[in-house]
């Protein structure tokens, strides 16, 4: 093994160990920015490995690997679409496949950019790696992220009581009962009976989201939309 085996080795099994996370840790949600420096990670590991994988002494140029170093690069920023993310993220398997392509394309960067012309791995990683970190200090990707969460609770809000109020009286029993009775009779918050009169179900939906002190704030953990929407319409049932 030379030094160079053991370094691919190292770290395409360390990258993929880190891709596996979301399975190992289900419950596990980090936010916008570490999931963002998670993928920065992970695809530092995968440059490492495909600079290991480039022999020094291989010498071998061809114009073709022009296209490993560049189109990876355009395929993992699409891949950090916010859109895509909010479905990728629900589902750990495919989570997991994302980070794997991830890893996969990180490597194939650094390789054919060394393969192109050697040097040219260092530039193309960089690119990849910058654009990572970025993301994951809020430019560009991720605060639409946020922009593409909020139509889907507009649409929400605008219908009428289109919660599961059955699943939202169990919500409302694990989340809100303890101050205000599992009936909404009341306690330290006060009694929720009959408060379809005096909010709609989209004040009530944004009153969750966002209630005004001692009320606690669930919202967006651990409480997320369908949560809030399902325990509006069960709020809004109480007789
Ligand atoms: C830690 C106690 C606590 C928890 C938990 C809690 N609330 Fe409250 N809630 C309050 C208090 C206190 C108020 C009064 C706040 C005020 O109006 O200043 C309040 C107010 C409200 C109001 C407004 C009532 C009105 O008409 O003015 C609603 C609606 C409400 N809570 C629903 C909920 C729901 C739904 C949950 C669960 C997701 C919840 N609360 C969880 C303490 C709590």
């Amino acid at each position: 093994m030379t030094v160079r085996r053991i370094i691919f080795v190292v770290a395409t099994l360390a990258a993929v160990v880190l891709a596996f996370v979301p399975l190992i840790a289900s419950e596990r949600n980090p936010g916008v920015r570490d999931h963002h420096l998670d993928h920065a990670l992970l695809m530092l590991l995968g440059a490492i490995a495909g600079f290991a994988a480039y022999r020094n002494d291989s010498g071998d140029e061809s114009p073709a690997w022009v296209w490993a170093a560049v189109a990876p690069p355009i395929v993992a920023m699409l891949l950090m679409a916010p859109s895509l993310y909010a479905v990728v993220d629900t589902v750990p398997w495919l989570h997991v496949l994302d980070h794997l392509v991830f890893l996969a394309l990180s490597m194939l960067t650094v390789y054919g950019g060394q393969r192109y012309v050697r040097g040219v791995g260092w530039a193309s990683g960089l690119m990849l790696e910058t654009m990572a970190v970025v993301a994951a200090f809020g430019y560009g990707v991720a605060p639409a992220s946020v922009a593409a969460a909020a139509p889907l609770s507009v649409v929400a809000s605008t219908h009428m009581v289109n919660g599961n109020s059955e699943r939202g009286k169990q919500l409302f029993a694990q989340n809100c009962a303890v101050c205000h009775a599992a009936k909404g009779q009341g306690g330290v918050g006060p009694p929720l009976k009959g408060e379809a009169s005096r909010k709609s179900v989209a004040q009530l939906e944004a009153w969750i989201k966002k209630p005004l002190p001692p009320m606690p704030t669930l919202y967006p953990k651990p409480l997320n939309d369908d949560d809030v929407t399902d325990i509006a319409a069960f709020v809004e049932s109480m007789k």
